[in-house]
């Protein structure tokens, strides 16, 4: 399967595709309120990467660069990738799209964090995620996982 991974730019095409999304929340709404007040320009970049099927937004995720300053999970502290709102819509799960855009983070080769939904941990496993020993302070009820690059 071919795919094309783009980095979304904030705009109003984009702010309307992501309402197809059930992770929709106060991150989306803030950057429409941004856009409508003009704290930012139209096309600027957003933190999601997303996959078109056609002009559909199909499958979309966050990244975002973490300094090794606030890293409480790798060994020693590092810089790493928090990876969040992993998704891809109903009718088109289990073709590889998920796994396209890990791949995709996996490549800028740095360790990488995310909080798994409730039902995705099987996913995780396949895409080489570990959990990592839980924290409660740190966590905050949530199970993070890891991957880190082979030669770190
Ligand atoms: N449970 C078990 N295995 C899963 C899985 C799941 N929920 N989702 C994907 N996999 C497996 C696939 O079967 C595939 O295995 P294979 O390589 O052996 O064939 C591998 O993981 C990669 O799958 P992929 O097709 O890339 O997954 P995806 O594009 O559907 O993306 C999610 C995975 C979890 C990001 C996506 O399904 C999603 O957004 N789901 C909605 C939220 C959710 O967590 N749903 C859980 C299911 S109800």
């Amino acid at each position: 399967m071919k795919c094309k991974i783009e980095r979304l730019l904030v705009n109003y095409k984009t702010l309307e595709e992501f309402k197809k999304f059930k992770e929709y929340g106060i991150q989306e709404l803030s950057m429409l309120e941004d856009l409508e007040t003009n704290i930012i320009e139209n096309d600027s970049e957003s933190p999601f990467y997303g996959i078109y099927y056609g002009d559909k937004l199909i499958a979309r995720m966050s990244l975002y660069k973490r300094s090794a300053k606030f890293d409480q999970y790798f060994t020693p502290p590092q810089e790493y990738l928090e990876l969040w709102k992993l998704e891809v819509l109903v009718p088109y799960q289990f073709k590889g799209y998920g796994r396209a855009l890990v791949e995709f983070a996996k490549s800028f080769n740095l360790p990488i964090k995310t909080n798994p939904r409730v039902r995705s941990h099987e996913f995780w496993k396949k895409m080489n995620f570990e959990s990592v020993s839980y924290d409660m302070e740190r966590d905050l009820g949530q199970n993070p996982v890891i991957w880190k690059p082979a030669t770190k």
